[in-house]
C-alpha cells in the first residue's frame, strides 16, 4: 500500500505526483536503441566487499561497453538513495539501475522515473510488491532467490549440525528484501525440524561490526546457544569476533553459517571457523547491460532473472576460491 508516509520518505510532492501521474500509464517507458547510453547506477552503501563488488563490475561493464556511468553512494541511507535517484532523473538518464536498500522507501521514485519515461532495472535487491510491480512500474527484478539462500543453509544444517540445534539468527537490514526472505526462508524451515531452535534473532544491518556488537549481546543472553546464522558474511565475521573475546571457539563451541561467499568469509571456512556458506553473487554488470539491451531491442523481459548462487563448506573452500570475491 502506497502510505502517505512512505510517499514523503521519497521526494514528497514531486514524488508523489509522480505516483499519481505513473499510475495513468500502465506500460513501461520504451528504450530508444542506440550504442552508448547514459545510465544511472545508485548504490546502496559501500561498507563491505560485496558492495564494492557489485560497484565494480557495474563500472567494469559499463566501461567495456562505452556507456556512461552516472554512479553514486546512498552511504547507507534509504533518502539518500532516493534523492540520487531523483537527481539521476533530473539529469535525464536513459535508464536506472537500482539496488533499493529498502523495499518500501524507494517506491516513490520508481514510480517518479517511470512517470519521467525512464525504465528502472532492479538489481540485487526486490520492492515490495504490493506498492510497485516488475514488469508494470519497473522491468524486472535481476538477484539471487533469497528464501533458496536460507533454505540451502538450513539443509546442510540438518545433514552438518552433529547434535548442535540452539541457534542465534544475525538478521540484515529490516526492510531489506534480502534480509526479509533470508530470515523467511529460514525460519520456515527450522519450523519444519523441531530438533532446531531458533533462540534469539536481531538486525545486525549486515555490516561486520553491528553483527559483532548483536552476537555479544545475544551470546551473553544466550550462553548456550550452539549455532549462528547471519544472513551475510560480514556479520559471521563480527561473530567470530564477538565469540573469541568471549573465550569461545568459532568452528567448535558455535557453528556458524552465513551468506555470501567473499573472500575473508570463505577463508574462514578453510580455516575452520565457519561451517558454510551460501554464495550470494555480486558480479551484475554482464546480466544487467544484456538486459538493457534485451529490453531496448524489444525482446520480452522476465520479471525476475534469477542468478544462480555457489555453495562451499570445507569439501569445495580451498579448491573453489578463486569463486569468492
Ligand atoms: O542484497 C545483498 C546483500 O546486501 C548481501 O548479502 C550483503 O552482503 C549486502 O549488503
Amino acid at each position: 500500500m502506497i502510505t502517505r508516509r512512505n510517499l514523503l520518505i521519497g521526494s514528497a510532492a514531486g514524488a508523489a505526483a509522480a505516483v499519481l501521474a505513473s499510475r495513468a500509464f500502465a506500460e513501461l517507458p520504451p528504450l530508444a536503441k542506440k550504442d552508448k547510453y547514459k545510465v544511472g547506477f545508485a548504490q546502496t552503501e559501500s561498507n563491505n566487499p560485496w558492495r564494492l563488488a557489485e560497484t565494480k563490475s557495474m563500472q567494469d561493464e559499463a566501461k567495456r561497453l562505452g556507456h556512461q556511468l552516472i554512479y553514486t553512494d546512498a552511504a547507507s541511507s534509504a533518502a539518500k538513495q532516493a534523492s540520487d535517484v531523483n537527481s539521476m532523473i533530473a539529469q535525464g538518464v536513459d535508464a536506472i539501475f537500482l539496488p533499493p536498500r529498502e523495499d518500501k522507501p524507494l517506491v516513490p521514485v520508481i514510480l517518479a522515473a517511470k512517470a519521467a519515461g525512464i525504465p528502472v532495472f532492479l538489481i540485487d535487491r526486490d520492492v515490495d510488491h504490493t506498492m510497485a510491480k516488475p514488469g508494470e512500474d519497473y522491468v524486472t527484478f535481476i538477484g539471487s532467490d533469497f528464501i533458496e539462500e536460507a533454505t540451502r543453509i538450513g539443509e546442510w544444517l540438518v545433514k552438518n549440525a552433529n547434535g548442535k540445534s540452539k541457534i542465534i539468527e544475525l538478521e540484515g537490514t529490516t526492510g531489506a528484501s534480502a534480509a526479509r526472505d533470508r530470515k523467511k526462508g529460514f525460519d520456515d524451515f527450522i519450523a519444519k525440524h523441531p530438533d532446531f531452535k531458533i533462540v534469539a534473532s536481531q538486525d545486525g544491518d549486515f555490516t561486520r561490526d553491528k553483527g559483532r556488537q548483536v552476537a555479544e549481546t545475544l551470546l551473553q543472553a544466550h550462553p548456550d546457544a550452539d549455532i549462528i546464522y547471519a544472513h551475510n558474511d560480514e556479520m559471521a565475521l563480527g561473530a567470530i569476533a564477538a565469540l573469541e573475546a568471549a573465550g569461545k571457539v568459532a568452528g567448535k563451541d558455535v557453528l556458524i553459517v552465513s551468506i555470501d561467499g567473499e573472500k575473508d568469509g570463505v577463508q574462514a571456512i578453510i580455516d575452520g571457523k565457519i561451517g558454510a556458506i551460501c554464495g550470494c553473487s555480486p558480479l551484475f554488470g554482464p546480466k544487467s547491460f544484456a538486459t538493457l539491451a534485451d529490453y531496448a531491442a524489444g525482446k520480452k523481459i522476465a520479471p525476475f532473472i534469477k542468478n544462480e548462487d555457489h555453495f562451499f563448506d570445507a569439501g569445495n573452500a580451498k579448491k573453489d576460491f578463486a569463486l569468492a570475491f
